[in-house]
């Protein structure tokens, strides 16, 4: 398994998913640049929880928080006082150690001196304007959640929506993690999909549960297998500050299960401690019941960029065509970084002229690539090895007939299509 992450680590650089940022200086401690192919598979990631989480709901609403804040909103969420890792040295080797990470004993040495654990606060603080003054401490949020009860408000006098109704926002986020690594899995810049859920406070439970069967299809819809996924609860004692119960949605990892993606029911706790602290009500009125109350809150809160990997591990497949390993990532359509790869047979002005005019039409509905470098046959592994799902040859029949070779990526089954049907038929593909 520790092979299989290789594989897929090294797929990733070599095709332009993912770099080790600052390769040229060296690298730079666990950070991580998306290239070409990355970036388009990231933006689908975010795009289809998006249209999931806002564009296809009438209860949700989105929004996009500054990144940049100040301590006040920190002191407010219990951050400052609760957002720690325990953190132990090892007295040989100097190396820095989570202390629940590690079963008392120094991964690097091998060791048992160890110092005793303290608390190390996980945010990132800077400042902000020219002088370095207490007055000028601003935190990089370590969550996006944090934008949406700040707005509560703004959010609930300018869209005229009311509880239940969510707000969503992806974003980036900082922690300053003391052990990251499995790839992008924990890095300590990373992007958050989140969604505070605003509900009368007796139905909380009802939309909690709601919530963490509605995510749990999500993974599964956009292309990864039941087996590779299971709810985990929450012990009473591995409860965050804020909740009163969680649910992880976990993925079977190549080194074990692990977390996706958690979902909370956070009380009132987020809007109350906001309150108090600003002065300013963040309450909502119910003229039907003409009583005021503080909303319970419901987070489904999952991370970009280990969803994305996620993605990749349960994709990752070998198998054998015409006595060939060949390497395929089986991506959902909707998740490949290319939908269609338009491919002249050969670089010759005919093909490649009907070929570009073909990429100019499709690419207004589909995600295209064309490519008219080396043989079809390794063209066609290339797609395969980064998930496209439809490939499309113009031969010289095309230039008689007006019709061109789709090749299924899973089957590798090819049929001859009419260039005006193409819309429909690479949909057809898509869903079968
Ligand atoms: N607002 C609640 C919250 O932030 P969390 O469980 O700490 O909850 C939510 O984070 C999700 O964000 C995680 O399930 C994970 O997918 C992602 N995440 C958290 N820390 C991360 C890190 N250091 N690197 C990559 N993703 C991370």
């Amino acid at each position: 398994n520790a092979e299989l992450m290789e594989k897929i680590v090294s797929l990733c650089k070599r095709r332009g998913f993912i770099y080790p940022s600052a390769e040229i200086y060296g690298g730079f401690r666990s950070t991580y640049d998306y290239g070409p192919l990355g970036v388009a598979m990231l933006r689908n990631v975010k795009n289809q929880w998006w249209h999931a989480m806002v564009e296809r709901r009438r209860d949700v609403v989105g929004l996009d928080a500054s990144i940049l804040s100040t301590p006040k909103i920190w002191e407010a969420s219990g951050h400052l006082a609760n957002f720690t890792d325990p953190l132990v040295d090892c007295r040989k080797c100097k190396e820095r150690w989570r202390a629940d990470h590690i079963d008392g004993v120094c991964p690097n040495c091998g060791s048992s001196d160890l110092t005793p654990s303290r608390e190390f606060n996980m945010m990132f603080k800077t400042h902000a304007g020219p002088v370095e003054s207490d007055g000028s401490v601003a935190y990089l949020r370590p969550e996006t959640a944090q934008g949406m009860f700040i707005n509560f408000a703004n959010v609930l006098t300018t869209s005229r929506k009311r509880p239940p109704f969510g707000i969503a926002q992806v974003g980036k986020s900082f922690r300053n993690e003391i052990t990251p690594g499995n790839f992008v899995f924990r890095t300590r810049e990373f992007e958050q999909m989140e969604m505070e859920f605003f509900v009368p406070p007796n139905e909380a439970q009802t939309w909690f549960e709601y919530w963490y069967q509605e995510r749990f299809a999500w993974y599964q819809e956009n292309g990864i297998p039941s087996e590779m996924l299971r709810l985990r609860h929450h012990e009473k004692e591995e409860l965050s500050h804020y909740s009163a119960g969680t649910v992880d949605i976990e993925f079977d990892f190549p080194w074990g299960w692990g977390e996706l993606e958690g979902i909370a029911n956070r009380t009132d706790f987020d809007l109350k401690s906001h309150q108090s602290a600003s002065g300013e009500k963040l309450e909502y009125f119910d003229q039907v019941t003409n009583s005021r109350y503080t909303p319970y809150v419901i987070e489904p809160a999952a991370g970009a960029t280990r969803a994305m990997m996620a993605f990749l591990i349960a994709s990752y497949r070998e198998d054998e065509v015409e006595g060939e390993v060949r390497v395929v990532l089986g991506l959902h359509p909707k998740i490949a970084p290319i939908q269609v790869a338009i491919l002249p047979l050969m670089r010759k002005a005919p093909l490649m002229e009907k070929a570009g005019s073909i990429f100019s039409a499709l690419s207004d509905r589909f995600l295209c690539d064309y490519d008219d470098t080396q043989s079809i046959g390794k063209r066609y592994r290339r797609q395969d090895e980064v998930g496209t799902p439809v490939c499309l040859t113009v031969d010289f029949d095309s230039l008689e007939d007006d019709t061109v070779t789709l090749r299924d990526r899973d089957s590798t089954s090819q049929i001859r299509a009419k260039v005006s049907d193409l819309p429909s038929e690479i949909d057809k593909l898509f869903s079968a």
